[in-house]
This record gives structure tokens, sequence and C-alpha cells, in this order.
């Protein structure tokens, strides 16, 4: 087959790595980068460190709101698909990218695959739940990362062609994470012991656009006086500036640095005593790790990892932060595997014997 795989946003790279791999043992596979993340540390930092090819297209779509950020990648997929034909496009996860993807495809009776199928925060608010739904309504094969999300699909009246194949996320760690171990030099640039340090993200709208949230979770982080390690998203660079926060890290033990390579992150990760964030994936990678993870939002599509105790949500909630980060030390059982590191075989397994016709 043809294969058109939709990218655009850096999560998406880490899964489109143990993809391809699989896909190209028997089809035929093109990329197309929207151009969502274009920073090199957004971007072309992920293809090198990952080995993925360099895309076929890159849209050069860049950044916007959202109703121009997704009809521009509207209108140039659109061009692309038509060009290229491909009897199957794969989008994954919820992001612009994804919705832009899955409905250009759609709209063009192209049989679409959607990889992180069923995840569900019940958060209309949040842009991705969305983009999660809208997806999943025209997806024609539909790859969960667990079974609640196969639940959560048949509640919605979607059964056919839904399956469970594992979590292509874990499939990206566990391939990297010895070679992380090896080559990242990380800890040393920064001067940091292992478990002697957290690790911080944000970036999400709900955080980064409102000032009150975002200065309350980057006081929390000054105060706690924790070594804590903050890769900053050029969108939090560019709030914390414009609400006068950011000189304010330089005299504190928050390190922020620029946001890190996939190998540097999951081996900082790893290595780290807990980890705040409001990223879907980082909750994954911290459980995965059996690092607590503390999450700054006030639901989860991810809620194996709380329903397990490893995973809190404070969101911006300064003092229920600061309770977190002192307090927060889960040792329990883990129940959930996110399947075993074969979800990219399987989704190509699938993919291989499914008819597309109908
Ligand atoms: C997007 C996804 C989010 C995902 C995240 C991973 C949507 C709605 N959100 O969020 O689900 O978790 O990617 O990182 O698709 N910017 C740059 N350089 C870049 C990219 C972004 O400076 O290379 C800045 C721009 O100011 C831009 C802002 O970040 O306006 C937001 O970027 P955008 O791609 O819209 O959303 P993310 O926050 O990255």
């Amino acid at each position: 087959m043809k294969i058109a795989s939709i990218i655009g946003a850096r999560p998406e790279f880490v899964k489109e790595a143990p993809l391809v791999k699989e896909l190209r043992k028997r089809h035929k596979e093109i990329i197309i980068h929207t151009g969502q993340h274009y920073d090199y540390e957004m971007s072309k930092v992920f293809f090198d460190g990952l080995n993925i090819p360099e895309p076929d297209y890159n849209l050069g779509v860049g950044s916007g709101s959202h109703g121009k950020q997704t009809s521009e990648m509207m209108i140039k997929l659109e061009k692309v698909l038509l060009k290229e034909k491909p009897d199957l496009v794969i989008v994954s996860g919820d992001t612009n990218t994804t919705i832009a993807g899955a409905l250009s495809a759609s709209k063009l009776n192209i049989k679409v695959a959607h990889i992180e199928s069923g995840m569900r925060s019940y958060d209309r608010k949040m842009a991705e739940e969305i983009n999660r739904v809208v997806t999943d309504h025209v997806s024609d094969i539909l790859f969960c990362s667990t079974n609640i999300a196969v639940q959560n699909l048949r509640k919605e009246g979607i059964t056919k062609n839904v399956f469970n194949v594992g979590d292509i996320m874990i499939d990206a760690v566990k391939q990297n994470i010895a070679i992380a171990d090896r080559k990242s030099d990380i800890l040393k640039k920064l001067n940091l012991k292992t478990k002697g340090y957290i690790v911080a993200t944000v970036h999400r709208a709900g955080n980064t656009d409102n000032k009150e949230n975002l200065l309350n979770i980057i006081n929390a982080f000054i105060i706690s006086k924790e070594k804590i390690v903050f890769p900053v998203h050029p969108r939090t660079e560019k709030f914390m500036k414009r609400y006068g926060i950011y000189d304010q890290l330089k005299n504190s033990s928050v390190i922020a640095t620029k946001p890190l390579s996939y190998m540097d992150m999951i081996f900082i990760e790893k290595n780290a005593k807990k980890i705040l964030t409001d990223s879907g994936g980082i909750q994954k990678e911290a459980y995965f790790f059996k690092v607590p993870c503390i999450t700054l939002r006030n639901t989860t599509e991810w809620v194996e990892t709380v329903n397990d105790g490893w995973n809190i949500l404070t969101g911006a909630d300064k003092s229920k932060i600061l309770k977190a980060i002192m307090n927060f030390n889960p040792k329990g059982k883990q129940n959930e595997k996110y399947g075993d590191g074969n979800a990219s075989r399987n989704i190509v397994n699938i993919i291989n014997r499914i008819s597309l016709c109908s």
C-alpha cells in the first residue's frame, strides 16, 4: 500500500520513529510534515536523534490561531493528498495536525487510521479533546493504547475496526532508553545528580495563556526551593516574559533550559525524583519509569496513571502543587502496562491484513 503519515508536532515525531521502521518493511510510506512545529529544538532535533527519514513534504504552516493553523494545513494537505493518492493516511494523538490530517483525508474518501485513539479527558475546553473526538469519529481504523480507550470509543458508538495495540510511545522509550543511558550527558552538563532534582514542563494553553495559572505554577516552582530542571516550550517563554516572571527564575533554584532532545528528555525523566507536567506523553513516560508525576491540570486522559496512584492532579493550584512536591511519594503496584513495547508491530500487522474496501 501507499501510506501517508501526517505529522507536525513533537509527540508525533516521537510516535513516528518506531512506526517508520515497521511500516517500511512492507509498504511505501510518504511523510507529510505540516510544519506546526518548526524551531530546531521542536522539530529537526527529533528527526536527527531518532533517525526519522526526511519528510517528503513540509507544508511550512507554522503557528497561528486554531482556525488559521488548522485550515491552512487542510488547504495544503488536500493538494498533496490529491496528488499522491495514498491508500491510507495515518495520524496520531490529538494535535491540530491530527485533526487537519484526519479531516482532509476523510473528505477525500481516503481511509484514516488513528493511533492513540479513544483517549478522553472529558474536558471540552481543551483543544486537544476536540481534536481527539473529531478524529476518532472520522477514522476507519482506531488503534487504542488501553482497554479504557476501547471502552470510551464504545460509549460513543464506535466499535468497528477498534484494536488495543498497546502504546506506541512506550515502544519509543523501550527502543531508545539504553541509547540515552549511554549517550546523554545532560546530567553532567547541568551538574545534576541522579534522583537529586525534579523535571518540569508546562505548555498547555490553559496554563500558559492564563496569567493567573502560569504565575501560580512558576511561583510554586520558585517557592519550593527545589532544584527543578525546566525545559521551556517557546510558547511558555513568550508568556512568562509577557507576565514579567521570566527573569525571576534567574535568582531561583529553577534551571530553565531550551526544549531538550528526545534522548536527553527521557534520560532526565528516568533519573528525576519527581516530574511536574501538563503534557500527556510525559505522564505516561513518568509512569513507565516509576517516577511520581504531579500533573498541572484538573483532568487527564491517562486515567490509569492516576487510578494506580502514580499521578496526582493539582491543576494550577499553588498550594496543591507545593504540597505534592513535598509529600507525593507513591509506591504502589502498577496495573497498566501500556502494552509491551510492540505497538508499532501490532499496528502494521493489522494494517497488513485489514480490508480497506467498503
Ligand atoms: C501542540 C499541541 C499539543 C501538544 C504540543 C506538543 C495543538 C492544539 N497542541 O501544542 O497538543 O502537546 O504541541 O509540544 O495542536 N512555537 C514556537 N516554535 C515552534 C512551535 C511553537 O515558537 O516550533 C510557539 C509559537 O509561539 C506558537 C506556540 O508555541 O504560537 C504554540 O504552538 P502550537 O503548535 O500552536 O501548540 P503547542 O503549544 O506546541
